[in-house]
């Protein structure tokens, strides 16, 4: 049985990460639901999400889209249970959370679209989540990976306090089997998996030129506060106030660009 305070400590980290999570949709939005739209999900009628998370980017997007049939799955029960909430908050429908870990047996085949995002990175057994995804779609479906590559990051001048921090998240993630660098992989593994048309493409939306300052601002220094939180040890309270340093200068006097893309891989299954 826990302790009070451990109850506690989680809750606080589950709030962090509920928070992150939107921050992090609401930085991009719309351009993702934008991207999401042209191409595939404005032609599909069923919508498969793999790692959702808190459900936020698809609670949104089922707002936008509200004839289409959304399923988000989940493997964490923490991350689940905000999913339900935001459905239940939203008063959707549309939207179904199923909470389990892919590849799961059995489950449903013939989604028009399915997208991952910021998932596949984190699963160990990416391999085989990918070739189940192409398995859950109907002939000429498509599947979108939208994910990180800490290769393609940089900032200009050079910043320490700016790299450490996806060195840290790096060097924590990778022996649970994390692969922070999975961006440009996708397109190889794609193919392997059996899609057809494999396309990847490179958006600057996490940039510091790419969004107001104020935005870059919150981004970059709520996800500082979480990872500090999640490896006090790896990315220690000074790190942390060097990068909100650096990221309240980047975003006020413009001096210096901070680039953080995403990659997005895309397939058609046939
Ligand atoms: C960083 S979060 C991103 C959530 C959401 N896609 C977003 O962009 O806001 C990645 C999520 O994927 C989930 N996940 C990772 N591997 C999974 C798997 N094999 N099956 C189901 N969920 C998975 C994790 O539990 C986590 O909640």
């Amino acid at each position: 049985m826990k302790n009070y305070i451990e109850t506690l400590d989680e809750l606080e980290l589950r709030e962090l990460m509920d928070t992150q999570l939107k921050i992090q949709v609401d930085s991009s939005w719309p351009h993702e639901a934008v991207y999401l739209e042209e191409h595939g999900l404005s032609d599909a009628r069923t919508v498969l999400d793999i790692g959702t998370g808190n459900a936020y980017l698809l609670c949104r997007l089922a707002e936008r889209h509200p004839t289409k049939r959304f399923v988000g799955i989940e493997s964490s029960d923490v991350l689940a249970e905000l999913a339900r909430k935001e459905v239940a908050k939203r008063g959707l429908s549309n939207v179904e959370i199923v909470e389990a870990s892919c590849p799961i047996d059995g489950f449903e085949r013939g989604f028009d679209f399915a997208f991952s995002r910021l998932a596949i990175y984190s699963t160990p057994d990416r391999e085989a989540v990918i070739a189940w995804a192409r398995e859950r779609l109907r002939d000429g479906g498509k599947l979108i990976v939208l994910d990180v590559d800490h290769g393609y990051i940089w900032s200009w001048p050079h910043s320490e306090a700016w790299q450490h921090l996806f060195d840290a998240m790096e060097v924590e993630m990778a022996p649970k089997g994390a692969d922070r660098r999975i961006g440009h992989k996708l397109p190889h593994m794609l193919l392997s998996a059996g899609f057809k048309e494999v396309k990847l493409d490179v958006k600057a939306w996490y940039s510091s030129f790419d969004m107001p300052p104020e935005k870059f601002r919150l981004l970059l220094c709520s996800m500082a506060l979480l990872i500090h939180k999640v490896m006090p040890e790896r990315f220690t309270k000074e790190d942390m106030d060097r990068f909100v340093e650096f990221s309240e200068k980047v975003a006020e006097d413009g001096t210096t660009t901070a680039y953080c893309p995403f990659l997005i891989a895309s397939g058609v299954a046939r």
